[in-house]
């Protein structure tokens, strides 16, 4: 045999050999693409200042969303210790953070009677002095952020559940009925390009909240009150509320000319507490569930999908499992930073038809 055949044998002996015997035993799977790749809208996660210094909470987050909400820290009780005290650090540390991984800041929020300061809720002033002390504070953060927050939940939860009335928070008790408009307007003063959301939670299926809210859309947009959107929470289970009262509520804001966000979305699985671990039927049933929901939103036109943003990053960092005290897994990630089939779900429905 000449020499060239010999080395073309033997070549052809290792090629074989080394696709017989896989010495890395079977290739890893491939990573499942990131949903800031894959979606035609933001994707956010609900973020803490305090998980900027570890970096599998960065990493994750940063890979996989291009949005991100403070969970706490932009919120009036962190940021105002007193009139004309500001305390910018958390803060300012997210939307450095978000600047840095190109994601949208989508600031929650500025009114939310659960966490207003004590200095406003014992407001020793008279009525005119609480309402410049409020127009102050909306003025100065949102003229801080208004080169990097996109979008800003001007008032959050402000009607009661089951009876739509409004609530009757010191902001009510101390600016009057009217109170949502004047702070909607003193947001838009001071910022001409920021997108102005309402956020509540319930609206899908609480009758009375939701004609409120849309009572509010539509009392505003007759006044020429400034507003681009409606966040619904989407705190939901793997079985309520039924997708058509969320697609309803979705319809309802598209058909006045609005964006919407579904805000701070989590599916919970063991609501009855009849789980201690998450099991892989409640596990796919939540899969499920993320799907319709997301391509729900999809089915939107595309100029009124402003985002979806989930309300944590991992299963254990939720909420919903010190406010309910069950077991829960609502998340996209389980506790060792991987993605749950919920995260294929998601991203599933991302796929076009
Ligand atoms: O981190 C601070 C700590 O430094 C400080 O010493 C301590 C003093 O109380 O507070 C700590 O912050 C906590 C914060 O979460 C961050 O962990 C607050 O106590 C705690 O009240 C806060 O809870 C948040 C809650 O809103 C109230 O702001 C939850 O994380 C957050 O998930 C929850 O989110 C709300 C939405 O904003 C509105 N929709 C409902 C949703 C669930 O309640």
């Amino acid at each position: 045999m000449n020499i060239r055949l010999h080395y073309l044998a033997l070549i052809l002996c290792f090629a074989a050999l080394s696709c017989a015997q896989d010495p890395t035993g079977p290739e890893p799977p491939e990573p499942l693409a990131a949903l800031r790749d894959e979606a035609p809208f933001p994707v956010g996660v609900a973020f803490q200042a305090s998980r900027l210094n570890n970096a599998q909470y960065t990493s994750v987050a940063a890979r996989t969303f291009s949005s991100l909400t403070a969970e706490w820290e932009m919120k009036m009780n962190p940021i105002s210790g007193g009139r004309g005290i500001y305390n910018w650090q958390a803060a300012d540390d997210l939307v450095a953070f978000a600047r840095v991984q190109g994601m949208q800041v989508h600031g929650h929020t500025l009114l939310w009677h659960e966490t207003t300061p004590a200095w406003l809720e014992n407001f020793a002033g008279s009525d005119q002095e609480f309402e410049e002390a409020i127009q102050e504070y909306i003025t100065t953060v949102v003229d801080r952020y208004k080169d990097d927050v996109a979008s800003w939940d001007v008032v959050n939860e402000a009607f009661d559940n089951n009876t739509g009335l409004l609530r009757n928070s010191v902001y009510r008790r101390r600016m009057g009925d009217d109170y949502l408009a004047r702070v909607f307007q003193y947001a838009r003063d001071a910022d001409p390009n920021v997108l102005l959301f309402y956020n509540d939670y319930g609206t899908p299926y609480d009758a009375n909240k939701r004609a409120a809210v849309l009572a509010m859309v539509d009392d505003f947009q007759s006044r020429g009150i400034p507003i681009d959107g409606v966040g619904l929470q989407v705190h939901v289970t793997y079985t309520f509320p039924p997708i058509g009262d969320i697609t309803a509520m979705m319809d309802a804001i598209v058909s006045r000319g609005l964006k919407v966000h579904l805000s701070e979305l989590d599916v919970r699985v063991n609501p009855d507490g009849d789980l201690t671990t998450l099991t892989p039927a409640r596990s796919q049933a939540q899969k499920e569930r993320v799907g319709e929901i997301v391509s729900a939103f999809m089915a939107l036109p595309s100029d009124k999908r402003y985002a979806i943003t989930m309300w944590g990053l991992r299963d254990p960092d939720s909420w919903l499992i010190s406010f309910w005290g069950n077991p829960e897994w609502p998340l996209l990630f389980d506790a060792d930073f991987a993605p749950k089939p919920a995260y294929e779900g998601f991203l599933e429905a991302l796929q076009p038809e």
